[in-house]
């Protein structure tokens, strides 16, 4: 099975016409798609089912946050079984605007890819540093503490059907990506924690994607690397020639 994956986070953007428009696009595009490279699509919450019905074969959609609990008195909240449900099989969790703005930690987020797992939804766990605790050196170590913390209680089976997302920080949507090299050397490192956590054999197959700032222009190197397996992408997903060529990158 291959790694690729190359999954668009379309955020709180565009209208429920925009995001039509955007779909119909890309479905035109699917069909010349790379088959090794599987395309995930996350709109908002609000536009799940409809986009889960209309996009081709070869374009899966994700939620872009998910409540740990499956059903229950949470006004204003979306379970993973409900996401199940409406055939929405993937998960964004953990993304650094969750813990920035709305209070997500290590815990809940291991909660919620608990309760992902426990309906089959595959968790996409993002993790990351500030550029502060790059600027200190603290990268592996917050990042470490994030895997450990996001994947806590897991069996090795379990983390083996998680995606990871390393998106540093201060590489979201300022224009400021990582170099290849400094994605690689992360990217090496969270797939030794990987192993260490489940074994060698589950952590050479989990794909582990690339976000900030990761553009046409700068796919194919980052995406070159050995253990970069594709990219978590924001603004350039927005825009379906620029996601198309991310795509077609590999
Ligand atoms: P940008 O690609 O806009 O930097 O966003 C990355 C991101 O946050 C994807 O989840």
């Amino acid at each position: 099975m291959s790694r690729k994956i190359v999954a668009g986070n379309w955020k709180m953007n565009k209208s429920i016409a925009e995001t039509h428009a955007l779909v119909q696009e890309l479905n035109e595009m699917a069909r010349a798609w790379p088959s090794d490279v599987k395309v995930i699509i996350s709109p908002p919450m609000l536009y799940l089912t409809q986009v889960a019905v209309n996009v081709e074969d070869n374009l899966h959609v994700a939620a872009q946050n998910c409540h740990a609990e499956k059903s229950g008195a949470y006004t204003g909240e979306v379970s993973a079984a409900q996401l199940k449900s409406s055939e929405i099989n993937f998960c964004i969790l953990g993304h650094s605007e969750r813990r920035q703005y709305f209070g997500e930690t290590d815990a809940s987020v291991n909660a919620k890819v608990k309760s992902c797992l426990a309906e089959g939804v595959t968790p996409i766990v993002c993790i990351g540093e500030l550029l502060e605790e790059r600027e200190t050196g603290k990268e592996f170590t917050i990042v470490e503490a994030q895997l450990r913390g996001g994947l806590k209680g897991l069996s090795s089976a379990e983390i083996e059907k998680c995606i990871v997302a390393y998106e540093p920080v201060w590489a979201i949507g300022t224009g400021k990506t990582a170099s290849s090299d400094q994605a690689q050397e992360i990217h090496a490192f969270i797939r030794t924690k990987l192993a260490e956590l489940s074994s060698q054999e589950a952590a050479d197959k989990i794909s582990i994607l690339y976000g900030g700032s990761c553009k046409p222009a700068n796919s194919k190197e980052i995406f070159s690397k050995p253990d970069v397996d594709g990219g978590l992408i924001g603004g350039a997903s927005l825009n379906a020639s620029d996601f198309n060529a991310l795509i077609n990158s590999y």
